[in-house]
């Protein structure tokens, strides 16, 4: 299925330079197709090369790909560097790459799946705003971080994960304020489920992975699991100027998956 994209002013990030991380595929992707959309320069930094090159040579403008672990600082730092070096400036990084695995309880976690988890969701984020902050004052930008519902409301079976999510809210709450002297902004958006890869692998692991579409189509009031183009949407507001006054912001972009009982 291909994104359906809706209306958005082309000019929105006109000239803005965006590091996005884990934008050669899923709600990545969509993101930075919808950046160079609305104007930006994208700055993909994925692990996945092939894929992130893919993505970069679907980009109407200028664009990069870069081989990026985020959770490796001499990888992030050189991929941030190159970002400056080929662009001159840096408007936003949106912290977006991340792993899910295991479906598991705590105590059936093991060190390294643990390890890998905050290393790729979390430590990424330190990373990222270790080497990109000096820049982001210098263009008073901003930073947004794809966190997910299930930091905020929980969920059974994943508990490693939902605590990797649950930290990046609560950094980006701190660090919007350690920042808002400093002009730049920081927000997090919380989907619930969308179709993407990842998605499709965590539902390939479910106890009845045939019912897990119905499932997932049911847990969102507003109808159905959509693909990345709604998140997409949602981010290019964050990071524009139309989204000037909102800081610590932790927005879900759900169809109301975290609301009340259902009948
Ligand atoms: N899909 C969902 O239902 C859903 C729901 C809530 C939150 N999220 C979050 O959205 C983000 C994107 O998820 P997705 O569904 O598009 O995932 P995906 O697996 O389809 O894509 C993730 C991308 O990140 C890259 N990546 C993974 N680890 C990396 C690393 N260490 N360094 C650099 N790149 C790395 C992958 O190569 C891939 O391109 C994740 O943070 C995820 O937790 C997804």
């Amino acid at each position: 299925m291909t994104n359906q994209f809706s209306t958005l002013p082309g000019q929105l990030l006109a000239g803005k330079v965006i590091f996005l991380t884990g934008g050669a595929q899923g709600i990545g992707r969509a993101c930075a197709l919808a950046y160079a959309a609305a104007g930006a320069h994208v700055s993909i930094a994925d692990r996945n090369l092939a894929a992130a090159e893919e993505t970069a040579a679907a980009l109407p403008r200028k664009s990069l790909a870069a081989l990026c672990d985020v959770g490796d600082r001499a990888s992030v730092e050189a991929a941030i560097h190159r970002t400056i070096a080929v662009f001159g400036r840096l408007d936003a990084v949106h912290n977006n790459a991340g792993i899910s695995s295991p479906s598991s309880p705590l105590h059936q976690t093991s060190e390294e799946e643990w390890d890998a988890l905050f290393q790729t969701n979390v430590k990424s984020i330190f990373w990222t705003t270790r080497f990109a902050v000096a820049h982001l004052a210098a263009a008073r930008g901003c930073i947004l971080n794809t966190a997910s519902l299930v930091g905020v409301i929980g969920q059974s079976q994943h508990a490693a994960y939902v605590g990797t999510k649950g930290a990046m809210i609560s950094l980006t709450k701190a660090m919007a304020l350690d920042y808002a002297s400093l002009h730049i902004r920081v927000n997090a958006i919380c989907p619930a489920g969308v179709w993407t890869p990842l998605l499709r692998e965590w539902a390939s692991q479910q106890q009845n992975p045939a019912e897990i579409e119905s499932y997932l189509d049911r847990i969102h009031p507003l109808g159905k699991c959509p693909e990345g183009d709604v998140i997409a949407d949602a981010a290019v507001f964050l990071l524009s100027d139309m989204a000037r006054f909102i800081t610590g912001c932790i927005l879900p972009v759900s169809g109301g998956a975290e609301l009340g009982y259902r009948a």
